[in-house]
């Protein structure tokens, strides 16, 4: 069977679809003296190098945590940068993507974004809607809860105006009603810096994703971290519930 060089990722049984929650940026400035938000600016430089690793590897879709629901709640400097870094990678994605065939997608509550950032996530995600080889989602305002909340909300509308009887709500007219339409479940999902949990991140949709945790900060992930979660992620036997 074909290997990727230098790496015992197998070219079939790839994950279609890896989950990413990028944390401990905050812990690796403070190593460092710097500020929590010189970390923050570091991942960012990382997501694009990982964004292009899994392009090359063959991956249909990375979603990626870049600031949840619950995220608010942190000091307005570290918010304000946190929003202009999103900001800033929003508007050069067309940019920096252009010679790639990726498509990006935003999930998230866009009500609680500014108007400018809402912009670029409408003229991002129409220009590039498209392009096929790859989706990359970005996940903005998100909460896992949020999101289970306002497809209840549409389907108690649906339902209200006649569109879905009652009846007919099962999990994949629930599904279509998500942020994540579109989007597969995640296969993988990884989380960095050594936190067990899922800090409400994609709930409904990690019913049978399969978990790696590495200890590593994010600034410091290379793609060799991303072979290592792939080749480990495919040592594994789905069951689904099955045997
Ligand atoms: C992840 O890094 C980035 C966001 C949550 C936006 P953190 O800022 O959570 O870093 P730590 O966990 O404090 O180290
Ligand atoms: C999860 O990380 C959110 C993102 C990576 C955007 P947090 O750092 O916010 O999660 P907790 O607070 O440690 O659970
Ligand atoms: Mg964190």
């Amino acid at each position: 069977m074909p290997l990727f060089k230098k790496s015992n990722i197998k070219s079939e049984n790839l994950p279609a679809h890896i989950a990413i929650i990028m944390d401990g940026n905050g812990r690796w400035a403070k190593k460092r003296g710097l500020s929590r938000n010189a970390g923050h600016q570091e991942g960012a430089r990382t997501i694009r190098k990982i964004v292009e690793s899994a392009y090359n590897i063959g991956i249909k879709y990375i979603t990626l945590f870049a600031f949840s629901s619950e995220n608010w709640s942190r000091p307005k400097e570290e918010v304000d940068e946190l929003m202009r870094l999103c900001l800033d990678y929003l508007k050069n994605a067309e940019k920096e993507t252009s010679d790639k065939d990726i498509r990006v997608r935003v999930i998230g509550n866009r009500e609680g974004l500014s108007l400018e950032i809402r912009e670029q996530i409408q003229k991002i995600e129409k220009r590039t809607e498209n392009k096929k080889k790859m989706t990359m989602v970005i996940a903005l305002n998100y909460g896992g809860r949020q999101d289970i909340l306002q497809a209840a909300s549409k389907l108690a509308d649906d339902v209200a105006k006649g569109i879905l009887k009652q009846e007919e709500i099962t999990e994949e007219e629930f599904a279509k009603r998500l942020y994540t339409y579109d989007i597969p479940d995640p296969d993988l999902l990884i989380r960095t810096s050594g936190e067990l949990r899922i800090s409400n991140f994609l709930i409904w949709q990690c019913s049978y994703t399969e978990f790696y945790f590495s200890n590593v900060l994010w600034p410091d992930i290379k793609e060799k971290h991303l072979k290592e979660a792939i080749a480990d992620y495919q040592k594994r036997s789905r069951r689904f519930g099955g045997l």
